[in-house]
């Protein structure tokens, strides 16, 4: 299966995803996790994100596009995958297009994961990340590691992004509402949008994003 994982930042996207690829057996690929690894291996993709992401402005196209092809390219991507953060506006959007039919592929769904702001913000406030891995989500109340400050995953060191502060946050849900929603009615009009509500436990989440996908 080839989805796209949309929803505003917090909403719970990397959390879903990492079940939904295991479910689907798929590659989790997040632009956003491509750029975290770039930036601590000191990359100069890694650098040139950098300014963007701590600001929570969208990385150029230019550098997104490219890194998100040739991720697709990679044999495990063969089969389908699972985008969590790409595409996250309208170019983005008509480049991955483009790319499907030129690979003679296509999406089969777009989830949207709906979520209040207010819970947004509770969720990214708490929220602790690895430093071996970003995809490693810990939240100090909702998923609470069971050693404070440590990845129950690969036992990591866990810390608080920097684009997790309040201004950035802020800067970042207007990015969502100007750049990325549009891409919804984008997808909408290709038939492949199911809505989701993004509330209640992570694992009644992925119930009802698994059967969403069925249905489809
Ligand atoms: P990215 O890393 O993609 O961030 P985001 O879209 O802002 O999404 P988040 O990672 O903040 O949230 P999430 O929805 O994955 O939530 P999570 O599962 O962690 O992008 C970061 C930056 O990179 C961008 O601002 C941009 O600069 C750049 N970038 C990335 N892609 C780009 C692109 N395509 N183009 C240009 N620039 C790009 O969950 C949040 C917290 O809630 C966690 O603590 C989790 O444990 C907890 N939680 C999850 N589910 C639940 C639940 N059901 N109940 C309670 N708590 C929950
Ligand atoms: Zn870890």
């Amino acid at each position: 299966m080839r989805i796209v994982l949309v929803g505003p930042p917090g909403a719970g996207k990397g959390t879903q995803a990492a079940f939904l690829a295991k479910n689907l057996a798929v590659p989790h690929i997040a632009t956003g996790d491509l750029f975290r690894a770039n930036m601590s291996q000191g990359t100069a993709l890694g650098q040139q994100a950098k300014e963007y992401m701590s600001a929570g402005q969208l990385v150029p196209d230019e550098i997104t596009i490219g890194m998100a092809k040739s991720r697709m390219a990679e044999p495990d991507a063969s089969g389908g995958f699972l985008l969590d953060g790409f595409p996250r506006n309208i170019a983005q959007a008509q480049a991955l297009d483009a790319h499907l039919e030129e690979t003679g592929q296509k999406l089969d769904a777009v989830l949207d994961l709906e979520v209040p702001e207010d819970e947004v913000v509770r969720r990214i406030a708490g929220r602790r990340i690895c430093r071996n891995d970003s995809s490693h989500v810990f939240h100090v109340e909702y998923k609470a590691p069971k050693t404070p400050g440590v990845c129950d995953v690969c036992g990591g060191e866990l810390y608080q992004r920097e684009d997790d502060r309040e201004e950035t946050v802020r800067k970042r849900l207007e990015v969502y509402h100007s750049e990325t929603e549009p891409i919804i009615d984008h997808y909408k009009a290709q038939g492949l949008v199911t809505t989701i509500s993004a509330l209640g436990a992570v694992d009644e989440v992925t119930q009802r994003a698994m059967s969403a996908l069925r249905r489809d």
